[in-house]
């Protein structure tokens, strides 16, 4: 993954504190789609990708078994959300600092990750597109298949609540574009996932033409 040497330094320290909640993949997903929103979105690389990184290593001081009560369509405890962002901005600091990060970015990037979920409005180009970032995962294909396998939701259901809420959710035209594109993929999968073997090479010699 193309990211600068000290972006990877943050990266090698933020793991140990990924590895829960499948946080790992996660991070990676949604770093994918912060590198993509920086080529058409403005926002500093040097706040986006560490901010982006870091976002959710606050999960790991929340026990595992209370995770789904805490995000998700119902969650029963919002507490801990604000809980792992409060606890995450404080880790983050430590990491950056550590590695001698400009401090200047560090305030940005502790504020960004101290409301990445619960506060809506952005305060920066940069929360823009990590909140964005973060969001698109539940649009790829691997980020749905977890989701769906944790909230326990029909996927026509979510394929179609997920539909709806693009256009308010997302606070950038591209990552709007993005979910879309990404929505289209996801249909095109559930059509393949009804069909037989040979009717599914029929529809995708079809579908292309
Ligand atoms: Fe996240």
């Amino acid at each position: 993954m193309l990211i600068k040497p000290i972006h990877q330094k943050i990266f090698k320290k933020a793991k140990p504190f990924l590895r829960t909640r499948k946080n790992l993949i996660h991070t990676r997903i949604a770093l994918h789609y912060a590198l993509n929103l920086l080529q058409s979105e403005k926002g500093d690389e040097d706040v986006v990708i560490p901010a982006v990184l870091l976002h959710d290593v606050g999960w790991k001081t929340i026990p595992a078994n209370l995770h789904l009560t805490a995000f998700g369509p119902n969650p029963s405890n919002p507490k801990l959300a604000r809980a792992h962002e409060v606890e995450g901005a404080k880790i983050a600091g430590a990491i950056l600092k550590d590695l001698q990060y400009p401090s200047e970015k560090i305030k940005e990037i502790c504020r960004i990750i101290r409301g990445h979920d619960t506060r809506k409005r952005p305060i920066s180009r940069n929360d823009r597109i990590v909140k964005d970032a973060d969001k698109l995962w539940r649009y790829s294909r691997k980020g749905m298949a977890i989701d769906l396998d944790r909230f326990r939701v029909p996927r026509t259901n979510y394929l179609n609540f997920l539909g709806k809420i693009i256009n308010e959710w997302f606070l950038t035209p591209t990552a709007r574009e993005m979910a879309k594109r990404e929505m289209t993929s996801r249909r095109r999968e559930k059509e393949l996932g009804r069909l037989k073997p040979k009717e599914i090479r029929h529809f995708k010699i079809h579908s292309i033409e």
